[in-house]
């Protein structure tokens, strides 16, 4: 059992933070900035570790995990840590077997195809499962000052489900849609359990020290609203009720959601994020200014020249117009090949463009 050691504080509820201020739809002094992978192979300091440990061994070690989350928020000036973690780590609890392949990213060498497998299926207990991950939070939390925020995450019942079904990443999720549509059954008795394991992991996330929680629901542009509603919404639902109970912000986060955003605010969550595809203003106006926004820029746009990215940033931002309740990150994960020093500059850039100190409450 994890104790808790940083329990949620009064200005968890009445924030000082740039980015928790931005989630409870407060004005800022800057808008807030952090990046999706923001962690990873892009950055040296990440390369060098890896050439040590694996993806999993870095999990596992809470030291390292840490110790790799809080690169991005020396380097980049970033005002939120995410977990060093990965979505898929709740597969291996619940009793599949996962390895990161080079070149292939993630196999799970026995997927879920048939109402045995989906019986054999352990609900996982998030505390003796997985207290390394746990453990990486209060490290993180211990490291981090009041106005850097970490930020939890899991993936989403549908995004999850998918890589346990296909085995892996897929393109047109034949097994996963060929499970929902023609064995509904099964389908329902499968997200049930994923979405129970899910609500277990993060609130003891949030429990450990969280400050807020990011749901991924990487690819569920895969699906027409009617499936999304139809299969998916329940259990994304759920999981989303469950964690906002506990009082921290929930980003909500897919890609290819354009025709999606109604629903995935019907879903829940504090925070919507929007991918490059869908115009900031549009998909904040569609979603009611009450939902707060995170987005949008197209993390190709960081392997521009500088000029450039400034550009795409102003276009972002314009399209913010200046509301409060704007976190910018990218449309999704940062792209191997980006060059730091761009990285960098963005975080810069949206202080410098978005600059406001009469609103600076960070004392
Ligand atoms: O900095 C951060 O954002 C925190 C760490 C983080 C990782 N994975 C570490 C990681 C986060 C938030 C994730 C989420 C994740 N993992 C998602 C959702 C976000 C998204 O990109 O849509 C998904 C779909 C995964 C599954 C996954 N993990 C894949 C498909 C791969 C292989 C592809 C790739 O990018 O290499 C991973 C591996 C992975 N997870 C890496 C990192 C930094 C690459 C690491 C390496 O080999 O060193």
């Amino acid at each position: 059992m994890i104790i808790n050691e940083k329990p949620t504080k009064p200005e968890d509820l009445q924030p000082t933070s740039r980015f928790l201020r931005a989630c409870h739809g407060l004005p800022v002094d800057a808008t807030p900035v952090w990046f999706m992978r923001q962690a990873g192979r892009y950055m040296p300091e990440y390369r060098t570790i890896r050439e040590k440990y694996s993806l999993l061994e870095i999990v596992s070690r809470p030291e390292i995990a840490a110790e790799v989350t809080m690169q991005p928020v020396e380097i980049l000036g970033v005002d939120a840590a995410i977990l060093f973690a990965d979505i898929l780590l709740v597969v291996q609890p619940m009793g599949l077997h996962l390895e990161f392949v080079k070149g292939e990213g993630p196999v799970i060498s026995n997927p879920i195809r048939q109402l045995k497998d989906v019986e054999k299926l352990r609900v996982m207990d998030a505390r003796s499962d997985l207290g390394h991950v746990l453990k990486a939070i209060q490290l993180v939390r211990a490291a981090l000052t009041d106005q850097v925020p970490l930020i939890g995450f899991a993936g989403a019942p549908f995004t999850v489900a998918s890589y346990m079904i296909e085995g892996g990443p897929s393109k047109d999720y034949v097994h996963t849609k060929t499970m929902m549509y023609a064995l509904p059954e099964i389908w329902q008795a499968f997200m049930e359990k994923i979405s129970s394991s899910l609500v277990d992991y993060l609130i003891a996330q949030v429990e450990a020290g969280a400050q807020a929680i990011q749901l991924f629901d990487s690819w569920v542009g895969a699906l027409s609203p009617q499936d999304y509603h139809r299969y998916v919404l329940p259990y994304s639902q759920k999981v989303l009720r469950a964690v906002q109970a506990t009082g921290v912000p929930v980003i909500h986060f897919g890609t290819g959601t354009s025709m999606l955003l109604q629903d995935m605010k019907e879903a829940g969550g504090t925070v919507i994020g929007l991918d490059w595809r869908v115009p900031l203003d549009y998909g904040w106006k569609l979603l009611g200014y009450d939902t707060r926004i995170q987005g949008n820029l197209d993390p190709v746009a960081l392997l521009s020249p500088q000029p450039v990215i400034r550009k795409q940033i102003q276009d972002v931002l314009q399209r913010a117009a200046g509301r409060p309740g704007h976190i910018f990150n990218l449309g999704h994960g940062i792209i191997k090949h980006t060059p730091v020093e761009n990285v960098k500059s963005v975080v810069e850039m949206v202080h410098e463009m978005t600059n406001n100190p009469s609103l600076d409450f960070r004392g």
